[in-house]
C-alpha cells in the first residue's frame, strides 16, 4: 500500500473517494465545509436531516458529488469532540476505510487531520490501513479490498511513516492470528519471525526441542508433547539503547492451537482456538514496529510456541512437572496450558535481565466472564508499572481494566498438596486472577504486568471499524509504552 501526503485542494483531487468528518454536534470539519460549499450546501442539508450522523464511526456516502473530481465522498462521524483522542481518530478513519473497502478502490484520500495532533494523525493513518484489511485470506471473492494508495491531507512525512509502520504492525499481528492452524504452527510461526527479524534488523534466536530440553523448559515441553508439531521458543531483540540501559521484556503466549489437550474442549469452544497465539503475534507486531521506528531503547520479545493437542504422548491430568525455574507444578487441567508455557518463558526473561516485564496472553475464559469481550484484564505485582501500561492503553484508546491480586484472597488457591503449586485455582471463581497468581510465581521481584487478552484479541463478529477475526489489539499500546520508556530514560 502506498501512503502519501497531499496538499491539493479537496475539489481538485482525483481519487476514488474522499473522506471527511462531522462531529456528534453536526459540526462539519474545515474540509467537510469545503465539500459542502462545492456541492451547494448538500452536506449541511443531509446532516440537518440526520441522513448523515456524527456518531463515532458512522459513515454516510455521497455518490458522484457535483463540483468535485473525486468519485464519492465518505462522511465519517467523529463522535463527541470533547472525547476525541487517538482511539477515536483510529476508529473514525478505520470505519471509513472499512466501508469504502467493500469495493475495489485504487486511491482513497483522507481529509481528516484538521486540528488533529500528530499522534492523532498517526493513529488515523494506522486506522485507515487496518480498516481496509479483512480476515478473508482464503476467500476467492474478497469481502474487503485493501486500497492501492492512501492519501492523507497535510501530513508530515515522519507522521505518515510512523503511522504506516503502526498500521503494518497491527496488520501483521492480525494476519498471523487469522491464518489457520494448519499454516501457523510452532515451526512455521518461528519462521515468520525469522523473516521479519532479518528484514528489519532484529536479533533473533529460535530454540528447538533439543535446546528447550537443555534449557530445562519442561513446562513448555510438557504442553507440546501431545502434538506431532515440535515446539519453539523465539527470542527477538532490539538493542536501540546503550549496553547498560534497562531492558523491557515483552512475553507472549503462542499456543498455535488449543484443543484443551486431554481436558479437551467441546467443538464450539475450539472454533476460535487458532487465536491462542495472539499474545505471541502481538509481541511480534510490536517488535517489528520498535525496530522500524528505531526506538532508542532495549526491548526483547519472547514467545513460547506450542500446540496443545491430544495424543499417546500427551501430558496428563495428575502429572507433576518441574518448570525451568525449578518450581514443581501439579497439572490438574491440561487446558490450563498457557500458564505452563509462560512459566518457562517468564523465567527466561528474568535470566535475560529484564528490568520490566509485560506478558500478553489469551489466558482465560474467566477474564471474558469478568470483563466481556472488548476489555483486556490487567494484573500486576507492581502498581506503578501497571499504571504506566494502563495510561498508555487509555491514551491509545484500547480498553483495559485492572483486577486485584490480594495475597490473602488468592495466594492459597494455587497451593498443591503434592507439588509447589498447581495449574488451576479452587473451583472456577476468580479464574483470571488465579491464572495471574500462577504467573506471578515466575517473575520474582521484577515489575511485571500481565495482560489477559482472551476477549479483545479476536472478534467473532465484525465492528464498524474492524473486520472479525484477529484484532491486533495492544500493538499500539505497547509501542506507546516503549516510546514512553525512551522518554523516561532520557529524563533520568
Ligand atoms: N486459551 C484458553 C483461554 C481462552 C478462552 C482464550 C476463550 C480465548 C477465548 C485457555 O488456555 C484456557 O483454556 N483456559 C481455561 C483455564 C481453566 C481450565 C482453568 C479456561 O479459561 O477455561
Ligand atoms: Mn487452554
Ligand atoms: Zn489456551
Amino acid at each position: 500500500m502506498i501512503i502519501s501526503p497531499t496538499d491539493l485542494e479537496i475539489t481538485d483531487l482525483e481519487a476514488d473517494a474522499i473522506v471527511v468528518g462531522v462531529d456528534a454536534q453536526g459540526t462539519l470539519t474545515q474540509e467537510a465545509r469545503e465539500i459542502d460549499a462545492a456541492t451547494g450546501g448538500l452536506l449541511a442539508r443531509l446532516v440537518a436531516q440526520e441522513e448523515i450522523s456524527g456518531k463515532l464511526g458512522k459513515v454516510g456516502i455521497l455518490l458522484a458529488p457535483p463540483g468535485l473530481r473525486a468519485g464519492q465522498v465518505a462522511v465519517v462521524g467523529l463522535g463527541e469532540s470533547r472525547q476525541f483522542g487517538r482511539g477515536q481518530a483510529f476508529r473514525a478513519a478505520a470505519a471509513a476505510a472499512k466501508r469504502l473497502a467493500e469495493r475495489r478502490r485504487r486511491r482513497v484520500a483522507f481529509f481528516l487531520g484538521d486540528g488533529w495532533s500528530e499522534q492523532q494523525v498517526e493513529s488515523g493513518i494506522c486506522g485507515a490501513m487496518v480498516g481496509c484489511r479483512g480476515q478473508d485470506l482464503y476467500r476467492t471473492e474478497k469481502n474487503l479490498h485493501a486500497f492501492e494508495e492512501i492519501l492523507w491531507d497535510d501530513a508530515y512525512e515522519t507522521v505518515l511513516a510512523s503511522g504506516r509502520i503502526l498500521g503494518e504492525s497491527v496488520n501483521l499481528t492480525r494476519q498471523l492470528v487469522n491464518e489457520p492452524p494448519s499454516r501457523i504452527y510452532p515451526e512455521s510461526f518461528a519462521a515468520e519471525a525469522e523473516k521479519f527479524a532479518e528484514e528489519f534488523g532484529l536479533g533473533i534466536e529460535v530454540w528447538d526441542e533439543q535446546r528447550l530440553e537443555e534449557e530445562r523448559c519442561h513446562a513448555l515441553l510438557a504442553v507440546a508433547r501431545g502434538s506431532s508439531r515440535p515446539p519453539r521458543l523465539v527470542i527477538l531483540s532490539h538493542r536501540g539503547g546503550g549496553p547498560d540501559d534497562p531492558i523491557l521484556a515483552l512475553v507472549g503466549k503462542g499456543v498455535t492451537f488449543d484443543s484443551g489437550g486431554l481436558s479437551i474442549k467441546p467443538t464450539d469452544s475450539m472454533k476460535t482456538m487458532k487465536c491462542d497465539m495472539a499474545g505471541a503475534a502481538t509481541v511480534f507486531g510490536v517488535m517489528q514496529a520498535v525496530a522500524r521506528l528505531e526506538l532508542p531503547v532495549n526491548v526483547i520479545g519472547l514467545a513460547g510456541l506450542v500446540e496443545n493437542m491430544v495424543g499417546g504422548n500427551a501430558y496428563k491430568v495428575g502429572d507433576v512437572i518441574s518448570a525451568r525455574s525449578g518450581k514443581t507444578i501439579e497439572v490438574l487441567n491440561t487446558d490450563a496450558e498457557g500458564r505452563l508455557v509462560l512459566a518457562d518463558v517468564l523465567d527466561l526473561a528474568l535470566e535475560r535481565k529484564a528490568n520490566r516485564i509485560i506478558d500478553l496472553a489469551t489466558l482465560t475464559g474467566a477474564c471474558m466472564v469478568a470483563l466481556g469481550t472488548d476489555v483486556a484484564g490487567l494484573m500486576t505485582n507492581d502498581q506503578p508499572w501497571c499504571d504506566a501500561v494502563r495510561q498508555a492503553a487509555d491514551d491509545c484508546g484500547e480498553a483495559v481494566w485492572q483486577l486485584p491480586m490480594f495475597p490473602d484472597c488468592y495466594d492459597e488457591q494455587i497451593q498443591s498438596k503434592v507439588a509447589d503449586i498447581k495449574n488451576v485455582g479452587e473451583g472456577r471463581w476468580g479464574g483470571a486472577i488465579t491464572a495471574a497468581k500462577f504467573l506471578e510465581q515466575f517473575v520474582g521481584k521484577t515489575p511485571w504486568t500481565h495482560v489477559d487478552i482472551a476477549g479483545p484479541a479476536f472478534l467473532e463478529n465484525p465492528k464498524p471499524w474492524l473486520d472479525a477475526g484477529g484484532t491486533g489489539v495492544f500493538v499500539r499500546t505497547l509501542v506507546e509504552v516503549a516510546r514512553r520508556w525512551t522518554a523516561e530514560m532520557n529524563d533520568a
